[in-house]
This record gives structure tokens, C-alpha cells and sequence, in this order.
């Protein structure tokens, strides 16, 4: 199949939820959550921070698989633990999931972005690949986490006027930690969304 991350919603620059199964020098396969980087047609990054499986297996075999899916119950158990062993295929990729692309690791970096809240230096490695195999078995777009933000801060935008005062503190709040995020990883709609509803709440007198 042709290479072009484009074929399942990646776009250059923009960052997308997905599942990294990786095995160690055993075949003992492991699956995490792990945020990409689109940073070409055939190209990721994805900036892991030091201490667990997926990083050490990366460094050792200098190459892992992206899951792509939007089924929670497989973040879930990835996050929560590892997945069981009967959920993986031979190749490492997860099974019966919607795409996957298989990556060469060409460089690593050590670093950390000044916009993270984690930010002792030197805990996090910055993972260069170039695609090498990209599978789709179904119509999937990569999941971007950006619109989750938008609907949430829409829906408390929404009770604002309905709240005490503390469930209004709360609510700017999350809405920071949502903005942050949304200008991180979001797509230019979803900025701008946010950036209105930043507006509303100016106009009703809070400083966010
Ligand atoms: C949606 C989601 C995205 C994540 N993205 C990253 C990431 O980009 N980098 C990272 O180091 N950890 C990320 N994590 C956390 C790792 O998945 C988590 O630390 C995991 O326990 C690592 O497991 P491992 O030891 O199997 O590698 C993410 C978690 C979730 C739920």
C-alpha cells in the first residue's frame, strides 16, 4: 500500500492519539498510548518520557508499530496495564484494529518542551521515524484530541450562567488546561473555537 500518512486524517505538524505496541528482546509485546507527531507523509515523531517498556523497547529495537483505533476500551487496558497477549498479532500489530503503519527509528533526542507541565530536563527522548508499511483495514481517520476540548469547554461554557461561583472557578480552570492544550495540538477550527469561547467568558467578566 502506498505510504502517504494523509490516507488516514494525518496531517504535517498536527499530533494524534494512538496506540505504540513495541517487543522486547524476548518477543514480549507491549502496547501504550502514545501521542504522534505527522511530521511528513512518511514521517513521525512522538516525544516519550523516560522509565517505561515502550521507550526502552524503541531504543533497543529501533523500531515500533502505531495503532490507530478510536475504541477506548484499548487505550484503556494499554494505560491501565498491558494489553493480554492474545490481543496482539504476530507482526506486533494490535488485532482487528482499523490501520496501523510500521516505523524505523532514524534519530533520538533528548528534550523537553517548555510548554509542558513536566519539565525536569533530560526525562523525555524525541523519537524520529520514517514510515515503512501502512496497513488499512478500515475507514479510519487518526483521532486528534483538539474537538474533545472544544465540546467540553462548549458544554460548561453552556451552565456557566447557571453555576455558583466555585463551579465557575472550576470551569476556567479546565478551561485553561483545555486551551493549552487545543493551541498545542489542535487544528486551526478548534483554536479559533476556543479562542471565542475565551472571549464569551472575558465578556462576562473573568480573566482566563
Ligand atoms: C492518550 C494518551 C497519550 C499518551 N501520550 C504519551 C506520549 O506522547 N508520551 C509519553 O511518554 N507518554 C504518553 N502517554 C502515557 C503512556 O502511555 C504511559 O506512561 C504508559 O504507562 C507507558 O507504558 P509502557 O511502560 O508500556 O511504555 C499517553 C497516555 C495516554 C492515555
Amino acid at each position: 500500500m502506498e505510504i502517504d500518512l494523509a490516507l488516514i486524517g494525518m496531517e504535517k505538524g498536527k499530533q494524534y492519539e494512538t496506540i505504540i505496541t513495541t517487543k522486547n528482546s524476548d518477543n514480549i509485546q507491549n502496547a501504550a498510548p502514545i501521542g504522534v507527531i505527522c511530521s511528513g507523509k512518511d514521517k513521525v515523531l512522538c516525544r516519550i518520557f523516560k522509565g517505561g517498556k515502550t521507550l526502552e523497547n524503541i531504543c533497543n529495537q529501533k523500531e515500533f508499530t502505531v495503532n490507530i483505533t478510536h475504541d477506548p476500551e484499548l487505550f484503556m487496558l494499554s494505560t491501565l496495564g498491558n494489553l493480554p497477549e492474545e490481543y496482539f498479532n504476530q507482526d506486533n500489530s494490535i488485532k482487528d484494529i482499523d490501520a496501523y503503519f510500521k516505523c524505523k527509528v532514524v534519530s533520538f533526542k533528548e528534550a523537553v518542551k517548555q510548554s509542558d507541565p513536566i519539565k525536569k530536563k533530560g526525562e523525555a527522548i524525541v523519537i524520529k521515524s520514517e514510515v515503512t508499511e501502512l496497513i488499512i483495514n478500515n475507514d479510519i481517520k487518526a483521532f486528534n484530541r483538539g474537538f474533545g476540548y472544544v465540546i467540553e469547554s462548549l458544554s460548561n461554557y453552556s451552565r456557566f450562567d447557571l453555576v455558583d461561583e466555585d463551579k465557575k472557578q472550576e470551569y476556567i480552570k479546565t478551561f485553561r488546561e483545555a486551551n493549552r492544550i487545543v493551541r498545542k495540538i489542535g487544528y486551526k477550527k478548534d483554536i479559533a473555537s476556543m479562542n471565542a469561547i475565551k472571549n464569551k467568558i472575558k465578556e462576562k467578566g473573568y480573566d482566563v
